[in-house]
């Protein structure tokens, strides 16, 4: 079996095209899986898997828990609300207490930069990073660009912008990691202050007007305004910032060419999408949700068999 380069998924930034292209064509074979009447294959038997939340999520939760439960792992789900973190207990106690019952691997999400990869130095157990701070969300890079694959053949070549508030977001920048690797041309768009002050030294394009990248990409991946990681305001109002940068099924038709529509979810409709843009034929977004699944097993399946 090929094996992924690290033993943990902590970002994309340390991965290798060949450990892309090798999750992908493992996300392909469990893509099948996840298709057939019986989805669940025996690949993790044994394996137990911690999902350790101390942040809010749906999709990358439950995302997780399906796939380790396809593969056939033993699961257990953590999250900060109902827990002992209540109580004053630290990350590195949590953790080592979740692996003094016999866990194999941890998925975790966390508010601050760097949490999974402090755990890594500190546990034996595979980590992988659901999401660390505003920092890198690995898996939603990597079920992002396995769809845009799925859409248009491949990401080598392909136009992706990427538009909303990249200053906060995550996702933006594991996605442009990914992308870049992968071939694309990658533009960031948004209002300024939204746009960080380094990122053209990523490789990226930077363009403020949404209409300008709209006409210029293949894949538009749209993001949601963080305001739960707005300390300051960034731009007047929530109704300006739809009024200058959202994106609607009337600005879609004027292209007058096919674009790709993406959003790693939750959706504000209303602000960075309209309703009758994000469920229009552009849009990829449950697709991507459905491959999240597929991404993750690969994920998984890869990391255990690397110990
Ligand atoms: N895309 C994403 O990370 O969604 P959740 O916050 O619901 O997990």
């Amino acid at each position: 079996m090929s094996k992924l380069s690290q033993r943990h998924l902590l970002g994309i930034k340390n991965l290798t095209r060949q450990d892309l292209e090798l999750i992908f064509e493992t996300a392909d074979n469990f893509k099948d899986v996840i298709n057939r009447p019986i989805k669940k294959v025996p690949s993790l038997r044994d394996v137990t898997i911690a999902n350790v939340f101390f942040e809010n999520s749906t999709r990358t939760r439950l995302s997780f828990e399906l796939a380790e439960k396809r593969l056939s792992a033993d699961v257990v789900n953590f999250s900060t609300s109902t827990s002992s973190v209540k109580k004053g207990e630290t990350l590195l106690d949590t953790v080592n207490n979740i692996l003094a019952m016999k866990v194999d691997m941890v998925v975790m999400r966390h508010a601050s930069v760097g949490a999974p990869h402090f755990l890594a130095k500190h546990i034996k157990a595979n980590i992988i990073n659901a999401g660390d701070g505003t920092h890198e969300h690995p898996t939603q890079a990597l079920l992002d660009s396995f769809s845009i694959r799925e859409k248009l053949g491949a990401v080598e070549g392909k136009k992706i912008a990427i538009i909303g508030d990249i200053l906060h977001s995550r996702v933006a920048l594991s996605n442009i990691f990914a992308l870049k690797k992968l071939g694309a041309e990658v533009m960031v768009c948004g209002p300024p202050t939204l746009l960080p002050k380094y990122i053209s030294s990523l490789g990226v394009m930077v363009e403020w007007d949404v209409k300008k990248a709209l006409a210029w990409c293949d894949v538009a991946n749209v993001l949601r305004i963080q305001l739960e990681r707005q300390q300051i305001k960034y731009f007047p109002s929530l109704r300006e910032y739809s009024l200058y940068y959202g994106i609607n099924k009337n600005i879609l038709d004027d292209l007058k060419k096919e674009i790709v529509l993406m959003h790693p979810g939750p959706i504000n409709r209303g602000v960075e999408l309209t309703s009758d843009a994000a469920d229009s034929h552009h849009s990829i977004i449950l697709d991507q949700v459905e491959n999240g699944v597929a991404i993750r097993m690969a994920v998984l399946y890869l990391l255990a068999g690397a110990n």
